[in-house]
């Protein structure tokens, strides 16, 4: 694996393989991390053209656990603001001697447009690609999933929400259905869910109720605003109402499932405060997991593993 740009066409043992290499960084108690030497010497570029919290921070704490030295381009104080290409940029800190490229842009498709640019020895792993993929978070909710349902072959995992503008959910689709999930649901109204998702092999529903019963994995997914106007955005008291996670509507899953959220969450709309902060959330788990994950994902580009 040179480079991780999407999840799509990957197969079962590769994911498999980050999924292990993820939990061999990790200490008895699941969650310590500890520093290893596999990327000493390597430099990590951290190219966040578009803002995040979760994904950036892991990256640069799992960068620093591999002993790599980590830089973080603020790019609203980058030469990006006076007209420099997306390119060019790459060839520029390429000569910094880059050896990985972490990168998240609005734009789909960036990562592969820098991945064909640069030389042969270094590495990109896409962080979020508009609304086409993220692979990092695709793998850091399986790999959340195995840790507390063991097995993807007896499981109904719900997605459900603005599926049309999540990169998350089309990432979890090709994880789930290649690691053999029993049965994957996408669930939202009409105008956010997808037309061509069938051949992907997931049941659409499209309320709720139907949606998440007798499910096992709840994954909840944030109206992206920033990705719509008009006729398609819903009022948030509407969406909540008809989409919205609440305890009552939970009890419709199987009494062990456990709800997830990539966040950034809003409370009140896509998923009631009840929840997030419930006994069935394992939304901050999730994050935690992240460092492990993306440890795996650049010692495995990099050609580094323990
Ligand atoms: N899940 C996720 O990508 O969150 P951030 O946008 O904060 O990185």
């Amino acid at each position: 694996l040179l480079h991780l740009l999407s999840i799509e066409g990957l197969p079962k043992d590769t994911l498999t393989h980050i999924l292990d290499t993820a939990a061999n960084f990790t200490s008895v108690s699941d969650r310590e991390v500890k520093k290893v030497p596999l990327l000493r010497g390597k430099s990590v570029f951290n190219l966040f053209f578009e803002n995040s919290t979760r994904t950036r921070t892991t990256f640069e704490i799992a960068a620093k656990r591999l002993s790599a030295d980590v830089i973080n381009l603020d790019i609203a104080r980058s030469s990006a603001t006076k007209g420099e290409s997306l390119l060019d940029t790459i060839a520029n800190l390429s000569a910094m001697a880059a050896d990985i490229f972490v990168v998240r842009h609005s734009e789909s498709g960036a990562p592969y447009l820098i991945a064909q640019h640069v030389a042969p020895h270094v590495h990109v792993v896409n962080a979020g690609d508009g609304r086409h993929s993220h692979p990092t978070q695709g793998l850091l909710d399986m790999y959340t999933i195995r840790h507390y349902k063991k097995d993807f072959s007896n499981l109904t995992v719900a997605i459900v929400g603005d599926v049309l503008h999540s990169r998350v959910a089309r990432s979890d689709i090709h994880a789930l259905t290649t690691l053999g999930c029993a049965e994957v649901r996408v669930v939202g109204p009409k105008t956010l869910v997808p037309a061509d998702l069938a051949p992907m092999g997931v049941r659409v529903c499209h309320t709720l109720e139907e949606g998440i019963k007798d499910c096992d994995v709840v994954i909840m997914l944030r109206l992206q605003n920033e990705r719509m106007s008009g006729a398609l955005l819903p009022s948030s008291q509407e969406f909540f109402k008809t989409y919205g996670l609440t305890p009552e509507k939970l009890q419709r899953a199987k009494p062990d499932a456990i709800v997830m959220h990539p966040g950034p969450i809003n409370r009140g709309v896509e998923i009631d405060s009840a929840v997030v902060d419930g006994q069935q959330s394992v939304i901050l788990p999730q994050v935690t997991f992240g460092i492990a994950v993306r440890m795996a994902v650049m010692s495995i580009v990099a050609g580094n593993e323990a």
